[in-house]
């Protein structure tokens, strides 16, 4: 069943994705050379805690830290750990708070240090592409008109789009209906309506669109090896269109 929120539940909504925003801004400058994924951990977490939320991955179905954070070949669910970020790294970190009964889900690609021309070409497109997805967003539209869009145009550039992961409604649950997929066809799907919300998270590969997933039984990485880059918002179905929950005007970059 895909929940249609309420006024008074959108406007919770507002407040936790505004938080994930907020996150994603006080992290940026800590992820430079040098820094472990462990220790940007610890830094969102003391913060969402200081925030009265709580970060909704830790524990979640057995995840061990508050936050994913995913380096090169890894395109999600990677576990922060006690290892140093390098210059020419590109780490996506994948934010999730759980504040006054809900959730708001964002994240974002930054590079370590200096990136090289391929890599930004990459993570132009992905972020371009979550762009593009989320102005297919209106009442009366499909799903199929988001993920047809972000295929269209990334494999354009002759890159992939991972098909296993999705987004997804999102509120009272971390996850739920209805799954919101990265690739489709237009006119097809789940019809959107007012008050919907859910997120559009696309993982774009330089290579091949396949993957597998480390021992550790959360970090999926591509197969081929090759880079993994994702953007991803909150989205609430407006009257006419759409709003942006984790997207704070004049500050957040994408
Ligand atoms: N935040 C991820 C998403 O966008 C889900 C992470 S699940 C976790 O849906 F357990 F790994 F945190
Ligand atoms: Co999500
Ligand atoms: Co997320």
């Amino acid at each position: 069943m895909i929940h249609i929120k309420t006024d008074e539940e959108v406007e919770r909504m507002r407040k936790t994705c505004t938080l994930a925003a907020e996150v994603l801004l006080m992290i940026e400058p800590y992820v430079k050379p040098g820094v472990t994924t462990d220790r940007l951990n610890d830094i969102c977490h003391d913060f969402i805690i200081s925030n009265g939320a709580i970060p909704s991955p830790l524990n979640y179905r057995g995840f061990p830290k508050s936050i994913c954070s995913s380096v090169n070949d890894e395109i999600c669910h990677g576990i922060p750990k006690d290892r140093k970020l390098r210059n020419g790294d590109v780490v996506n970190l994948d934010i999730t708070t759980y504040l006054d009964g809900f959730h708001g889900d964002t994240s974002r690609t930054f590079f370590v240090g200096s990136p090289r021309k391929s890599q930004m070409r990459l993570v132009d497109v992905c972020r371009e592409s979550l762009d593009l997805g989320i102005k297919q967003v209106r009442p009366g539209g499909r799903l199929g008109d988001i993920g047809a869009t972000i295929q269209q145009y990334v494999e354009g550039f002759g890159y992939s789009v991972v098909r296993e992961f999705c987004g997804h409604g999102i509120g009272v649950n971390f996850h739920e209906e209805p799954q919101v997929l990265h690739y489709g066809n237009f006119g097809k799907g789940v019809e959107m309506k007012k008050n919907m919300v859910f997120t559009i998270e696309p993982m774009v590969n330089e290579g091949e669109p396949g993957l597998r997933v480390l021992p550790d039984k959360w970090t999926a990485v591509t197969k081929d090896g090759s880079l993994s880059v994702q953007f991803e918002h909150t989205i609430l179905v407006t009257e006419t269109g759409y709003e942006v929950l984790t997207r704070i005007d004049g500050k957040t970059p994408f």
